[in-house]
């Protein structure tokens, strides 16, 4: 990789909003900070306790396992089976990640050569596209349909056929969007025609509302063939501190990204890989207070917006709302304006490429009450 290939990458917006949060704390300013999508909630109590035992224990001192430690996999294919119904092959098909973001990342470097193309959402998480680029890969945008589907049909032949991946974001970051596993399954069978490798991105699995259970992509018969799906404790049990996932689905995938990953480090952290043990062995326990936390948060927001004359749909998962920037503004000039007349932080929706300019992104990672206020504060500098 290159001197320039690093530099046709544009700064990171969270390293932008990073520094205007700086600045404004620098200038006496008190903020409500709603811009990135850090969980504010505690480690669950069981998984420090797995951390605590595993820092202490004298046989976990050396190097973690390349793949995955045995542990952890199996907790993994546990939780496959109990949420999902889905039954894994867990020494091949299964690979532990320190995060899904840099999991994302790998399986990209690891699956795609200069020239190739990346099939990728045209609102995404930035990573998609950041790692396509690195990788000396060309990102290729795919259009939403109205109800927030992929527009596969707007793809030229051309691209397609030099397309390696595709990613695929349900339910999204930012946008919110669900998708059926029917849905699901156009997308398997489009990977399948085009020999594509699917990549599911899955960071919202548990984070949903309303009766609504997230469906994985490995659900769709013979999905494994194509597909592969990042997981992560991140969002789910607040552990993005921790940083531990995994990916699942298609054993060459897996094999390829282990060859990969295997060669420029080691596996993930013991300590973490026992802590997402901890958390996928526990996850019927976990995640019902903290989704049901996320819950409060969301109707609170949601009705005070609604309360002040902003309409806005309560999404049915993630922990974010996906809102239109008041009409005339751009971006950041919005972002400033929020800063300094109501001080709340938010991110704009640049942030997930052209597509997603004209919105910005609330994350639910406050207390109801400060939710509350900023929604508030968002409706006055919009009035102003
Ligand atoms: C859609 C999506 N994917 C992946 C990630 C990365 O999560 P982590 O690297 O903490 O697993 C995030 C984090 O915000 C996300 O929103």
């Amino acid at each position: 990789m290159s001197r320039s290939t690093i530099s046709a990458i544009p700064p990171y917006v969270f390293y932008e909003l990073d520094a205007r949060r700086t600045a404004a704390r620098a200038r006496g300013q008190q903020l409500i900070d709603v811009g990135i999508g850090s969980p504010d909630g505690p480690i669950p109590p069981v998984v420090v306790e797995a951390m605590q035992r595993a820092a202490a224990d004298r046989s976990l001192s050396g190097y973690p396992h390349f793949q995955a430690h045995p542990a952890y996999r199996d907790a993994v294919a546990a939780y496959l089976h109990a949420r999902f119904g889905v039954t894994i092959d867990a020494a091949k098909q299964m690979h532990a990640l320190a995060g899904s973001k840099e999991g994302i990342a790998e399986l990209i470097l690891s699956h795609t050569d200069p020239g190739d193309v990346v099939l990728v959402p045209e609102v995404y998480y930035p990573v998609y596209a950041r790692a396509t680029v690195l990788a000396g890969a060309e990102p290729v945008f795919v259009p939403f349909l109205p109800d927030g589907r992929l527009d596969l049909d707007a793809l030229d032949a051309t691209q397609v056929a030099r397309a390696k991946v595709m990613i695929v974001n349900y339910p999204g970051n930012p946008t919110t969007t669900s998708v059926t596993l029917d849905e699901l399954a156009r997308y398997v069978a489009f990977a399948e025609r085009h020999d594509i490798l699917l990549l599911s991105d899955l960071a919202y699995s548990e984070l949903s509302f309303d009766g609504y259970a997230v469906p994985s992509v490995l659900q769709v018969p013979g999905a494994d063939r194509v597909a592969v799906e990042t997981h992560t404790c991140s969002k789910s049990f607040n552990m993005a501190g921790v940083r531990v996932a995994f990916v699942v689905g298609k054993a060459a995938a897996i094999a390829q990204l282990d060859a990969y990953r295997s060669n420029i480090g080691y596996g993930v952290g013991t300590l973490s890989q026992l802590a997402g043990a901890a958390a996928f062995t526990h996850h019927a326990v976990i995640v019902p207070p903290i989704v049901a936390e996320y819950r409060a948060r969301r109707d609170a927001i949601v009705a005070a917006f609604n309360a002040k004359g902003w309409p806005v749909i309560a999404p049915k998962a993630t922990m974010y709302l996906w809102l239109d920037v008041p009409e005339g503004m751009g971006d950041w000039e919005w972002v400033d304006a929020l800063i300094a007349q109501a001080g709340v932080v938010v991110t704009p929706g640049m942030a997930f490429g052209d597509a997603g300019r004209g919105k910005f992104r609330v994350s639910l990672v406050q207390p109801a009450e400060r939710l509350v206020a900023a929604a508030n504060g968002i409706v006055a500098t919009a009035k102003r």
